[in-house]
């Protein structure tokens, strides 16, 4: 079953959206060669705590971090360690998810280290950052769940990438899965229509390279399977009378 939210309960969305971005923006700022993912893990669950926030990642089915931290081939659920340091040129995918209030924000945000990218890494994070909000745009009244993946995954095949078919976006609420599954990929006008008052976590996983993926032995940490760099981006959008409406900005 599909939640529809009220304006009110849209309204505490948008505040433990508003935290998730307060922390998205601090980690970008630390983010340099030399950092460590784990300090970047500190950084945010102090800065969670003084907003008032809890964590919404630690202890999800025994995650350990309130960060997932993914680097260069990493796609995501890469867990922060202290000796993961970061170095010029690589990318790394921050994922960050709150509850507060009883209502769950979750964003994320990939950022290269140092601006020294190779083109192709800077056009695969333009890339699936355009996907987002070109997908976002199609989170309207009336339209389907596979109008938005489909949305993704043109956008994104078109600019020579692809897209993950392993993970994918979700609802949330009160919970930080619900129902529907956002994937980024479908056929326009199938799936779930959607409706005033849904709230979707849209994230659209991207590989530079072919679509496979594998599971590292921590259980967690998702790879491409070519080695082949990836990046995410995800915003929650609600599903309102007035069009999308971002909660985590
Ligand atoms: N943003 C991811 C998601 O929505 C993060 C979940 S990581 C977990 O699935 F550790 F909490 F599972
Ligand atoms: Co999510």
């Amino acid at each position: 079953m599909i939640i529809c939210k009220s304006e009110a309960e849209i309204e505490k969305m948008r505040r433990s959206g508003h935290v998730v971005r307060e922390v998205l923006d601090l980690l970008r700022s630390l983010v340099a060669p030399g950092v460590s993912t784990m300090e970047l893990e500190r950084a945010a669950e102090e800065k969670m705590k003084e907003l008032g926030a809890t964590p919404a990642f630690k202890g999800y089915y025994d995650y350990p971090c309130v960060l997932c931290t993914s680097v260069n081939e990493e796609i995501v659920h890469g867990i922060p360690s202290e000796k993961r340091l970061l170095k010029a040129g690589d990318i790394v995918s921050i994922d960050c998810g709150v509850v507060l209030d009883g209502y769950y924000g979750d964003a994320a945000i990939t950022v290269g280290v140092n601006g020294s990218l190779t083109p192709e890494l800077k056009k695969l994070l333009e890339v699936t950052e355009a996907a987002l909000y070109r997908a976002i745009q199609a989170a309207r009244i009336g339209n389907a769940v596979g109008d938005v993946g489909a949305t993704v995954q043109e956008y994104v095949e078109s600019n020579g990438f692809s897209v993950v078919r392993e993970f994918v976006g979700h609802g949330i609420g009160t919970h930080l899965h619900e129902e529907p599954q956002v994937p980024n990929f479908g056929v326009r006008g199938q799936g779930s229509r959607l409706r005033e008052g849904m709230v979707l976590a849209i994230e659209p996983m991207v590989n530079s390279g072919q679509p496979g993926t594998r599971v590292l032995e921590d259980k967690w940490t998702a790879v491409t399977a070519d080695g082949s760099c990836s990046a995410h981006f995800e915003h929650c959008v609600a599903v309102t009378r007035d069009g999308p409406l971002i909660l985590t900005q």
